[in-house]
């Protein structure tokens, strides 16, 4: 739950605002954002990574992952905080840039960049151009040449480390889409090829393992990596690269049972790590960056739903099951259908007395995988009309929600201090019929 939640009479309360007053001014389903606790955690993911690195005397960069979820507010709110904007194609980039970031704080990844998505960035002079395949360093070139600039690049390096949740979130292993295999030897070409190419300015090495991390070796793993790398790059050029970014993945808890990553720990360990190999090397450590997206915002928004259709299923070994539909559903939250992802789901406009029975929380689309959240204990009595909560889902739900059966998306919700404010409108009919050309 984000941290400014506080229940009375069974009654969720969110930054100063009850959850039954703002289901009937916004709606349901709706985001509900806590913005102290949003800022709360870019600030302690600044301060943790930049206190561990800062004895090294090794600055570090923080840079959130905007594809977690984005829109102008959230983008001023933790660059205000410090952390620099990563984007990943043409919208976020777009957003940042109305939200009145700086593009020396902008980042841009992708492994199928458009030349349009790379002119743009040049032109706002993003701090960073990350590079994911050997086609794309002349496609870069060649649009930074025309605009008379030298572009900033990293490289992505596969560096062949297992990690993260799902396989579908787990990128540096060698048979997937992302980044120049150091094994084959592509990531060392990519770096003598730019090296050689007075269009491009070259930063450094970037590693981004999985998603859903909460085993930390991995980082350590792939930074050495990325160090052994630099240092040979160094050996044949004589040029030591001045920047390294360890990219994100930082876990979190989706439920009750669950913790989060100790970001403060995994920093420290890290730097003790890199600072072996740094040893073992002989060489200093470079400029580090990490790009957090689920660990900043995941925690910070719950989605409030609408209780409507209550049946009780019964099931093979006999039992039952309750099975409670929402007015959203995959929709507004794929990660359950996509990843097999965990989700709590509490009752919070009531208090209940009634025993809690094996239940599924469900949405309102036409399949039988719209699930919300797969097993949850949940009050017998629920009835239409309750509101449920769905807590940790502040990362990749809006960002890839849908309008499957022409739903109209969920809008979000900003709550601080008592007050509240949609930072993305809830969609209307007329939003989804505005694009039918008849
Ligand atoms: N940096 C790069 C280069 C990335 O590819 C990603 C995520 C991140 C940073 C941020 O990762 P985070 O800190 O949020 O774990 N839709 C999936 C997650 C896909 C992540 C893709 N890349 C999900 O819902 O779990």
């Amino acid at each position: 739950w984000p941290a400014n939640v506080s229940v009375t009479d069974g009654v969720l309360d969110l930054a100063g605002l009850s959850v039954t007053e703002l289901a009937a001014t916004y709606g349901t389903p709706s985001f509900l954002l806590d913005v102290a606790d949003l800022r709360g955690r870019a600030a302690r993911y600044r301060d943790a990574l930049a206190g561990a690195f800062a004895p090294l005397g090794v600055d570090v960069d923080v840079y959130y992952a905007s594809k977690a979820f984005l829109s102008t507010a959230v983008a001023r709110w933790v660059h205000a905080e410090g952390l620099r904007i990563d984007t990943a194609a043409h919208g976020e980039l777009a957003t940042a840039i109305a939200a009145g970031v700086p593009g020396a704080d902008i980042g841009l990844h992708g492994n199928n960049k458009s030349a349009g998505e790379i002119t743009l960035a040049l032109e706002h002079g993003v701090g960073r151009i990350v590079v994911d395949s050997l086609p794309e360093i002349d496609l870069v070139g060649s649009i930074a040449a025309r605009l008379g600039v030298r572009a900033p690049v990293m490289v992505r390096v596969t560096t062949g480390v297992h990690a993260g949740g799902h396989e579908f979130i787990a990128t540096a292993h060698e048979d997937q889409k992302f980044g120049l295999s150091l094994a084959s030897g592509a990531a060392a070409q990519a770096l003598d090829r730019i090296h050689a190419d007075d269009r491009l300015d070259l930063l450094g090495l970037h590693s981004h393992i999985g998603s859903q991390i909460l085993d930390p070796a991995g980082f350590g793993e792939a930074a050495r990596a990325l160090l052994r790398l630099r240092a040979d790059f160094a050996g044949r050029t004589g040029v030591l690269l001045p920047e390294m970014d360890l990219g994100g993945g930082f876990g979190i808890a989706y439920l009750p049972t669950e913790r989060g990553v100790d970001v403060a720990a995994l920093a420290t360990d890290l730097a003790e790590i890199l600072t072996a190999e740094a040893r073992v090397l002989g060489t200093p450590l470079p400029r580090l960056s990490f790009e957090p997206g689920r660990a900043i915002v995941g925690p910070a928004m719950i989605t409030l739903y609408t209780v409507g259709t209550v049946k009780d299923v019964v099931l093979d070994d006999g039992g039952t099951r309750l099975y409670v539909s929402v007015d959203g559903g995959m929709s507004d939250n794929i990660r359950t259908a996509l990843y097999d992802a965990d989700y709590h789901a509490e009752l919070t406009s009531r208090s209940s007395t009634a025993p809690r029975v094996r239940s599924r929380v469900v949405g309102k689309h036409c399949e039988s995988g719209d699930i919300v959240v797969r097993d949850v204990l949940l009050p017998a009595d629920l009835a239409a009309g309750d509101l449920l909560a769905v807590p940790a889902t502040g990362a990749y739900g809006r960002s890839m929600a849908s309008n499957y059966n022409m739903v109209p998306r969920a809008g979000v919700v900003a709550v601080e201090d008592g007050q509240a404010r949609e930072i993305v409108r809830r969609e209307t009919i007329e939003d989804v019929l505005a694009l039918d050309m008849g």
